[in-house]
């Protein structure tokens, strides 16, 4: 019987409330009906000495904001290795962290248990990153907090798991999966405002539609990301697809193509 992968994430944070927008809607929700994935979400308070279940105070040497302390930090991951006789892999959002993209987002989808840590205000102890695995930054700009950070990865690395997603070609065809921009997509009805659906896609032969829509993402992604085309290792069908599209472009307009003949 095939094995079907699953993964335990455990969340950090102050706002638990935060994360209902993942945990109950779409995808995410049905993936943990499916217990293809445990989602627990776990307030820090509960991890606090005091009795005011404090998370932060004022950083040192007269910083303005405050900081969070690395005290209930700690208590929840000895506590994680008590129960459980092993350490997670722990990940912190922090904008001086690895960029995240799709390989990292395929990278953290082979862990079997993740633990997110979410900062705030100024940030958190640096003593916290002994325990830290990863610091992952979403985008250079900075958010308050690194609960949304962490429903973008999570979102992200779901979309990996077998089963989450309906099939695992929509996966492999997402934009940046193979290195290129997703194709286009199209729906009823045909003629949508005098703007008609590809003909091609209306014909059922399924291998010109695969090599179609291959030159969609092969264009769209020179058009539109040429940072990523020019990264891009092509194997031989795209440099073949390649050649047909310079050819097609010649074909339609040879002036075009004039200077560059007769250097
Ligand atoms: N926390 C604040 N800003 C962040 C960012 N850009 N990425 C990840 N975590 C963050």
């Amino acid at each position: 019987m095939e094995q079907i992968k699953r993964i335990k994430i455990s969340v950090l944070t102050i706002f638990p409330g935060m994360f209902d927008i993942i945990r109950n809607y779409g995808v995410i929700k049905k993936a943990i009906e499916k217990k293809l994935v445990e989602i627990d979400i776990l307030n820090l308070r509960d991890y606090t000495t005091d009795k005011h279940k404090v998370t932060d105070k004022p950083g040192y040497g007269g910083e303005n904001g405050m900081v969070m302390l690395a005290e209930p930090f700690y208590r929840f991951y000895d506590e994680y290795i008590l129960s459980k006789n092993h350490k997670p892999y722990v990940v912190l959002p922090s904008p001086q962290g690895e960029v995240f993209n799709n390989d990292l987002a395929f990278e953290l989808a082979k862990k079997e248990e993740l633990v997110f840590f979410c900062g705030r205000y100024e940030g958190i102890d640096e003593r916290v990153r002994k325990i830290v695995d990863k610091e992952v930054s979403i985008g250079d700009y900075v958010l308050t907090g690194g609960e949304i950070p962490t429903m973008v990865i999570i979102e992200t690395l779901l979309r990996f798991l077998p089963g989450v997603i309906g099939s695992k070609t929509s996966v492999e065809n997402d934009s940046f999966y193979n290195g290129l921009l997703d194709y286009s997509h199209y729906t009823k009805p045909q003629n949508f405002r005098g703007m008609q659906v590809p003909e091609i896609l209306l014909s059922g032969d399924h291998e010109r539609i695969r090599i179609f829509r291959k030159k969609d993402s092969l264009l769209k992604t020179i058009l539109k990301r040429p940072d990523l085309f020019i990264k891009k290792e092509l194997d031989e069908e795209e440099k073949k697809i390649l050649v047909e599209i310079i050819q097609e472009m010649f074909n339609k307009n040879p002036d075009n193509f004039k200077e560059s003949k007769d250097v």
